[in-house]
């Protein structure tokens, strides 16, 4: 029998909780799990600006025919272009379209697993869930380490450089330079010169996962936090997704960039992430890398996109500071939250509090304290304090 030699497997916790949120069936539930853009009235609308590439892909789309292993080749171009990279194999770069940013980092541990047997991960804590879970599958040691005070809300880079100092030469820096999942506290620009330094002088590789690109201030904006890298390290990995701020997310949008040393090396990485893309899902599906290909090579495409991102960006800014100027609520002080970015923050509850905000008032979040913050319509800021409250005066400390 197949269950025979299988062992049983933990649901992911953020889903299971969305799940059970997804369940709950009472009135004014409010689900701030899973990371997705919702606006004011709970939707997560098509952008217009995808409506109207869809249409003209289904107008001129003339062939459904495989593209090959790497996708389409003009969407990764148009990546390289969005992040000021000139991505010419001269430069040794290499890009592939991946099935969303998870399937980038996937394809990223594989290909630095190959490079080094015993290859070590450095994972700053706390991390995206499901971060320790495609890292380790993909053949790489994960060495997690904390790297957050939360009590501040702030990354901490002196936890960073010790880290880098610990590692080897030939292990892996994983970092989220743009809008960390889950806290929201990135590292300001001079911090990441100094991480990005002592990566380099170490001889470490940066893993960057870049999957909100736009949500801090604006794309070409934050293109600084990534050219600190780009830069200055011969070598280097991107995992970037096309989930959030395309707002595609079911369509798995993603790509692998990966820079090398030289013309010769990059080829041979080239090579090595297309034989295991190969082997594993063969080629990437086309309609959601077509479709950001289309937005991005037309100029009045691209100012809708823009003008749509921007307004979700300010949207989210807007609903972080209504959260930081209630101040202390329920034994957390929300004022920290102020000047974090992106689509999450993390409240620093006890799990037990966390508990009762959806047994009693139906408030879902992840145990960790993460909420997404576009679930939160303004409108609604006030009563979720209030259940905050009740929960952490039900619960004591
Ligand atoms: C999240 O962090 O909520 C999203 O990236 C969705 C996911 O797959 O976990």
């Amino acid at each position: 029998m197949l269950t025979s030699f299988l062992n049983p497997e933990q649901p992911d916790p953020l889903l299971a909780v969305a799940r059970k949120a997804a369940d709950d069936a009472r009135p004014g539930k409010l689900d701030l799990t899973v990371g997705v853009y919702r606006d004011d009235n709970g939707r997560t609308p098509v952008m217009h600006a995808v409506k109207q590439a869809e249409a003209r892909l289904l107008e001129g789309q003339a062939t459904k025919a495989y593209l090959g292993v790497d996708g389409n080749a003009g969407f990764i171009a148009a990546i390289f272009a969005l992040l000021g990279l000139s991505g010419e194999a001269g430069d040794g770069w290499a890009g592939v379209q991946t099935p969303g940013g998870t399937g980038a980092l996937r394809l990223a541990a594989e290909l630095l697993a190959r490079g080094g047997s015993g290859r070590t991960v450095w994972l700053p804590q706390p991390c995206w869930t499901n971060h320790q879970h495609v890292l380790r599958a993909g053949g790489l040691g994960v060495q997690a380490f904390p790297a957050y005070d939360p009590i501040a809300n702030r990354a901490d880079l002196a936890a960073m450089l010790a880290a880098v100092e610990a590692a080897h030469p030939g292990d892996v820096f994983l970092l989220q330079p743009i809008c960390n999942n889950p806290t929201g506290a990135d590292l300001s620009l001079g911090e990441l010169e100094q991480l990005a330094e002592a990566i380099a002088q170490r001889g470490l590789i940066p893993l960057l996962d870049v999957a909100y690109h736009g949500f801090a201030g604006g794309i070409d904006e934050e293109l600084a936090y990534l050219d600190v890298f780009t830069a200055r390290l011969p070598e280097l990995v991107i995992a970037y997704s096309c989930s959030k701020n395309f707002s595609l997310y079911r369509e798995r949008v993603g790509a692998l960039l990966v820079k090398s040393c030289d013309r010769a090396s990059r080829d041979i990485a080239h090579g090595v992430v297309m034989a295991l893309a190969r082997g594993n899902y063969s080629m990437p599906p086309d309609h959601g890398a077509a479709v950001v290909a289309e937005i991005l090579g037309d100029a009045a495409l691209r100012a809708t996109w823009g003008a749509e991102l921007t307004q979700m960006t300010q949207r989210l800014n807007t609903v972080r500071e209504a959260l930081a100027a209630l101040g202390h609520v329920g034994g957390a002080d929300l004022s920290v939250l102020r000047g974090s970015r992106g689509m999450f923050c993390q409240v620093p509850l006890p799990v037990p509090v966390i508990r009762t905000l959806r047994e009693d008032h139906a408030v879902y979040m992840a145990e960790t304290g993460r909420i997404n913050l576009a679930a939160l319509p303004l409108p609604r800021v006030a009563a979720f304090a209030d259940a905050l409250e009740a929960a952490s005066r039900k619960v004591p400390a």
